[in-house]
């Protein structure tokens, strides 16, 4: 059976060279069987900084994907060519200048470098805050929604690993790219795996699909997985790559 592996890159896919090269060599060997899918935070050309960081450091590249979701579900590329459809769906009813001018005077937010930034994705860093800083960066998270929907404006607000804050479209997430992809791949949620560590694959986990979590995925994403409790997603031992493939023995997949 075909399956679909929508996998997160920092701190899922790469963080122990190893583990990434061993899934490589189990992923190349199912050949046709699997339709791999990246799904990151990054940016296209950040994407492409990291494969060069990864062959230098292994001597070997990471596997080319089917398709990128990049920029957080901002984007979707295919053979390096941006989805257009999906971009045309997010440009709908989203007024990123509007939400930049708005969120410019609030002290604990910092925009991200300018590469990191794209027409569907408005991207900051959160000043740390104490005391108690996982309640107060729920709390702030709920402040940002009221505060755009008092003017009118809908957006996604995305809270990952301490300190970045993502605004999307309104429905724009990997978790919706990655359906937008099994629909037009015809691949339904029990042939599909999502895996990832942080807060921005909430969304990938909240759509029905088997996933994993790798080992030492952070807290925003671990209080998600005990809050939520679905069966069919799995909590590896192993940290890294090595989790993923834990979850393909686990899920009986490969
Ligand atoms: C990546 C992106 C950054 C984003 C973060 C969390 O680090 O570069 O823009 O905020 O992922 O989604
Ligand atoms: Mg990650």
């Amino acid at each position: 059976m075909k399956f679909l592996l929508v996998t997160d890159l920092d701190n899922t896919l790469v963080g122990d060279a190893e583990a990434t090269l061993a899934l490589n060599q189990r992923l190349l060997a199912l050949g046709e069987q699997v339709c791999l899918v990246y799904a990151t935070g990054r940016s296209f050309a950040s994407f492409g900084e990291l494969s060069a960081e990864f062959l230098a450091t292994t001597g070997q590249p990471l596997l080319s994907p089917d398709y990128l979701i990049a920029g957080v579900g901002s984007e979707i590329y295919h053979q390096n060519q941006r989805d257009s459809a999906w971009a045309a769906r997010l440009s709908a009813n989203w007024q990123r200048q509007r939400i930049a001018d708005l969120l410019a005077g609030l002290p604990e937010l910092v925009l991200q470098p300018t590469p990191e930034q794209n027409p569907w994705k408005l991207s900051y860093f959160v000043k740390p805050q104490i005391p108690s800083k996982q309640s107060s960066e729920t709390q702030l998270v709920e402040q940002l929604l009221q505060l755009l929907a008092s003017q009118g404006l809908n957006a996604e607000v995305i809270f990952s690993s301490n300190r970045d804050l993502d605004i999307l479209p309104s429905q724009a997430n990997k978790g919706t790219a990655m359906a937008y992809l099994q629909n037009k791949l015809g691949i339904g949620a029990k042939a599909t795996l999502v895996c990832g560590d942080s807060g921005n694959d909430i969304s990938l986990f909240a759509q029905g699909t088997l996933g994993v979590i790798v080992s030492n995925a952070q807290p925003e994403l671990l209080d998600w997985h005990r809050q939520n409790r679905f069966p069919q997603h799995y909590w590896a031992r192993s940290a890294y790559a090595a989790g993923i493939n834990e979850a393909l023995d686990f899920f009986h997949l490969a």
